[in-house]
């Protein structure tokens, strides 16, 4: 883990993907678990890179019970092996990568899932973490699911899950078009790679998003002129999950 000091408190850092952030007298520390973002934010704020430990308390883990999701899941931790008929049991990886299946965006992504055939579809689940959609996928009948991560951590666990990840951004991909896209990441991160989802899916595909609140949908929608929503949910606090689907290709030709 890496730290920035940034002389002033601020809790707005606008698109930069911070991991944490700590306000203290007189100034902000901000954590960062790759370093390459960590001295660009330092560069433009005028400060320098530390090293930091940053302690998180995950013994709340262990205290972990399986419980349903929408109609056709079973998030369950390590020692609870077995899923109630009908449904699909996705292990829940402790640990402080994303995709342990206890936040409302992972739940609302699964439950938008289950209104998708994914029979024979190929998938790719951009932003990864734990790969938990990615293999919710496969257990929907996907007969390639590939997800991508920028953190190296998030990479490396879905592997030991199971799933096919690799650590990167989706540009990386260049020539390649799947029938379903899966993306559970900030409003912000949506909005920035709203291109990514025209060149990655191919026409007639389906685009599922979480991750957003509902005040931030309208704006996430008008940068996606090429696709139509077919559903939406809320969760918890106004967290969105939607479906949509790729009516024309909006990739650029350049
Ligand atoms: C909210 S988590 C979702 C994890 C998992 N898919 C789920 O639904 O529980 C978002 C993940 O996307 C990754 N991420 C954020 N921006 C990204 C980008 N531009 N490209 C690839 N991964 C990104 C983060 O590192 C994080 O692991």
């Amino acid at each position: 883990m890496f730290m920035v000091r940034v002389a002033e408190i601020r809790e707005d850092w606008g698109s930069w993907p911070i991991d944490g952030a700590e306000e203290k007298e007189t100034s902000t520390w901000v954590y960062f678990s790759n370093p390459v973002v960590a001295k660009s934010f330092a560069k433009a704020f005028s400060s320098k890179v530390e090293k930091a430990v940053w302690e998180v308390d995950l013994s709340y883990q262990q205290e972990w019970t399986a419980k349903a999701v929408g109609t056709k899941w079973w998030l369950a931790p390590a020692s609870d092996r077995e899923a109630p008929a009908g449904r699909f049991r996705l292990e829940m990886s402790p640990g402080l990568v994303f995709g342990t299946g206890e936040h409302e965006t992972t739940c609302g992504c699964l439950e938008m899932m289950e209104l998708v055939d994914f029979a024979g579809k190929r998938v790719f689940d951009l932003g990864t973490g734990t790969g938990i959609l990615s293999e919710a996928a496969q257990k929907l009948g996907a007969t390639l699911a590939i997800g991508c991560d920028l953190e190296w951590d998030a990479a490396v666990m879905a592997q030991q899950r199971g799933v096919t990840a690799y650590q990167g951004p989706s540009f990386a991909l260049p020539d390649a078009q799947f029938d379903v896209l899966l993306v559970n990441v900030p409003g912000y991160v949506h909005l920035d790679l709203a291109p990514e989802y025209g060149r990655l899916l191919q026409v007639g595909g389906t685009l599922i998003l979480s991750g957003y609140y509902s005040w931030q949908a309208e704006r996430i929608e008008e940068a996606l002129p090429g696709f139509a929503k077919q559903s939406q949910i809320l969760r918890g606090d106004g967290w969105v999950a939607a479906i949509f689907s790729h009516a024309a290709s909006t990739a650029s030709s350049d």
